[in-house]
C-alpha cells in the first residue's frame, strides 16, 4: 500500500493510473477507521481497480466548542486496516496541503442545503465539508467516490455540489452498517459509555417503530414524530427529527415511499445522526 503526502507524489501516481487506464475509487475519512468505513472500501472495490483511501482531519467542518482536539487519531491502526482491506494507496495531507497558508481561499458551499436540519446547529459544517471534498476530488480526481448513508444530508449536498459543478466524478451512498444493538457505526461512538450505548440503541429501536408505524399506513409527518419521540431514551437530546423528500431533503408532511426521516441528537455531548429509508406499497 502506498502512501502519499504531498500532492506532485500524489498526482504522478495518479497519472500513472490514468495511463495505465486503471479506475480509481476514493473513500474520503476523516481516520479512526471501523466496520462502517470497511464496507465503502469493499463498496468501493466493486466500482475500481484501484482504491484510494483519505485520511484528513479537517478542521473547518468544526465549531468552537466541537471534538476537533479530542477526535481519535489512530493511525497506525487505521493503516493496517486499510492494509487488510487491500487498499492501493493512502492520502494522508497536513493541513498546509489542503488548505495552502500562501494560496487565497476559495469557498465552497451549497448555501440552500448546507443551513438545514444538521447545520442549524453546525453552522459552518457542511462549508467545511464541501471545501475539503472538492479539494480531495481535484487533488485525486477519482472515476468514483463513495459515502455513508448515516451522513445522508452530507452526501446529497456532496452529490449537489459534484453536478452543480460538472465534476466527472460519480459518487455513490453506502448502507448504514449497524452494531449488534442496532447503533449506526460512527467514530465517534468510541466516547459512548456502556449505559450511553443502551440510551443510543433507542434511536434505531425509535426508527424501526416509525418505519412499522408506515407500513400500517400512518403517513402524517407529525404523527411519525410522536411515533419516534415515545421510544426514545429521555437522555438523549432531539437537535432535529425530519421527514423530508429523498433527492431535495425539502420537509414533507405526508409520507410517499421512498422519503427519509433524518434524525439528530446528543448524548451525553456526542452528537449520533441517524436516518432510515421509509418505503412501502
Ligand atoms: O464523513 C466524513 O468522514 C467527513 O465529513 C468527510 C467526508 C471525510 C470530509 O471530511
Amino acid at each position: 500500500m502506498y502512501e502519499f503526502y504531498d500532492k506532485d507524489s500524489l498526482r504522478e501516481y495518479r497519472n500513472t493510473l490514468k495511463d495505465q487506464n486503471r479506475r480509481v475509487a476514493l473513500v474520503p475519512t476523516m481516520g479512526a477507521l471501523h466496520e462502517g468505513h470497511a464496507s465503502l472500501i469493499t463498496h468501493a472495490h466493486t466500482l475500481a481497480d484501484e482504491v484510494i483511501v483519505s485520511i484528513f482531519l479537517n478542521p473547518l467542518q468544526f465549531g468552537p466548542n466541537e471534538d476537533f482536539k479530542r477526535y481519535p487519531k489512530p493511525l497506525d491502526d487505521d493503516k493496517q486496516y486499510c492494509k487488510d482491506l487491500a487498499v492501493s494507496a493512502l492520502f494522508l495531507p497536513s493541513n498546509d496541503i489542503i488548505y495552502p497558508p500562501d494560496a487565497v481561499f476559495t469557498n465552497v458551499t451549497v448555501p440552500s442545503l448546507s443551513s438545514l436540519y444538521c447545520g442549524q446547529s453546525r453552522p459552518n459544517f457542511f462549508s467545511g465539508v464541501t471545501n475539503v471534498v472538492l479539494r480531495l476530488l481535484n487533488l485525486i480526481d477519482p472515476d468514483s467516490v463513495i459515502f455513508g448513508e448515516k451522513d445522508y444530508q452530507q452526501y446529497i449536498i456532496i452529490k449537489s455540489c459534484i453536478e452543480s459543478l460538472f465534476l466527472p466524478t460519480k459518487i455513490y451512498c453506502s448502507p448504514i452498517i449497524r452494531n449488534q444493538q442496532g447503533i449506526a457505526l460512527s467514530s465517534r461512538n468510541r466516547y459512548l459509555s456502556k449505559q450511553d450505548r443502551h440510551d443510543a440503541a433507542s434511536i434505531f429501536q425509535s426508527l424501526c417503530k416509525v418505519k412499522d408505524a408506515v407500513q400500517s399506513g400512518i403517513l402524517d409527518a407529525t404523527e411519525l414524530t410522536a411515533v419516534l419521540k415515545k421510544s426514545l431514551s429521555p437522555n438523549i437530546t432531539i437537535d432535529y427529527i425530519a421527514f423530508v423528500d429523498e433527492k431535495s431533503l425539502t420537509p414533507v408532511t405526508m409520507i410517499r415511499s421512498g422519503n427519509r426521516v433524518l434524525f439528530a441528537g446528543t448524548l451525553n455531548k456526542t452528537r449520533l445522526i441517524d436516518t432510515f429509508e421509509l418505503t412501502f406499497s
